[in-house]
């Protein structure tokens, strides 16, 4: 059997357009293509997961619109499990989405229904976190919430990840002592920590105040540069294999969603890293958010350029 994963947290609908470059303030440009495309960072890592070995469930809330149909097809048609996925009343989450000629994205979020993603609605589907091996959270449904699925999944010795995006303050301090696995990229582990975060010796110092404030292991991702592990005792580097960038729209998710699949079939640590790494570095060669996520095949047969 599979491990499962549950992954609880955001469905979105991109709204993408590409463009020469991101617009400056005030300034209108003429785009080069707009598609539709079923993303959201908590559908984002489901996919990934499920693509990549686990077997999964959402918890999560979309809208009554045609969106909310999609998004909940797009799971479907990777047999993730589902029947936690609430349709309420008004429009799904959308994201709008440019991305750029040097493959560099700027993202703006409505809330929408992820909005009635409630602690008393993941209630209802505890049997859903019951049945799962890991939990995966990120921070696009409410922050009560978030603080409650961490905290159930601690209660039942669940293996908890969190990947705080997007972050731009401090997480409850309460939060800490729940996660196992506490996942961000610079920027959020800069917004995380209070600390600056440019370079591999400050993504040190971010780490080890991260871990000082509760949280278990960090991996703070670093882009084309790879990651950083650090479990309190030590640190390791992990470098990014080099490819061809298209559009790194849910590369960030890949490896979340990678990683937790990886360490649910009992893969270590360093290799459900490496697995994530190469997962996200084929994301980033494929334009959009949920298309763009490679299958275990593809991963299994990525041999460095
Ligand atoms: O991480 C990428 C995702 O962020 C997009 O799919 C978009 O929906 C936003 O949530």
């Amino acid at each position: 059997m599979p491990a499962k994963v549950v992954v609880i947290g955001s469905l979105n609908m991109d709204l993408v357009t590409r463009a020469p470059r991101l617009p400056r303030g005030g300034e209108t440009l003429i785009g080069q293509s707009f598609a539709t495309v079923p993303g959201g960072k908590g559908a984002n890592q489901a996919v990934a997961a499920a693509r990549l070995g686990a077997q999964v469930s959402m918890v999560g809330c979309v809208g009554s619109d045609a969106y909310g149909k999609e998004l909940r097809d797009a799971l479907l048609a990777e047999q993730i499990d589902c029947q936690a996925v609430s349709s309420v009343e008004g429009s799904s989450g959308v994201a709008l989405i440019v991305v750029d000629d040097n493959s560099q994205n700027a993202i703006v979020i409505v809330a929408g229904a992820n909005g009635a993603l409630t602690p008393s609605l993941i209630g209802c589907f505890d049997a859903v976190l019951q049945a799962a091996d890991v939990m995966i959270c990120q921070l696009e449904v409410p922050d009560a919430t978030v603080g409650h699925a961490l905290k159930r999944a601690r209660e039942l010795g669940k293996v908890v990840i969190l990947n705080p995006a997007p972050a731009s303050r401090p997480l409850p301090a309460d939060w800490y002592a729940n996660i196992d696995y506490l996942i961000p990229n610079e920027s959020e582990a800069s917004a995380l920590s209070g600390l600056p975060v440019d370079s591999r010796q400050s993504a040190e110092a971010a780490a080890t105040r991260l871990i000082e404030m509760g949280a278990g292991k960090v991996i703070i991702t670093l882009g084309a540069e790879g990651s950083l592990f650090a479990d309190g005792k030590s640190f390791a580097h992990f470098p990014a294999p080099a490819v061809k960038a298209v559009d790194t729209t849910a590369a960030g998710d890949t490896f979340v969603g990678g990683f937790a699949a990886a360490l649910a079939v009992g893969r270590s640590e360093a290799e459900a890293i490496g697995f994530g790494q190469i997962a996200a570095a084929l994301s980033v060669t494929r334009a959009g958010a949920q298309p763009s996520i490679p299958s275990l095949s593809d991963v299994q047969a990525f041999k460095t350029p």
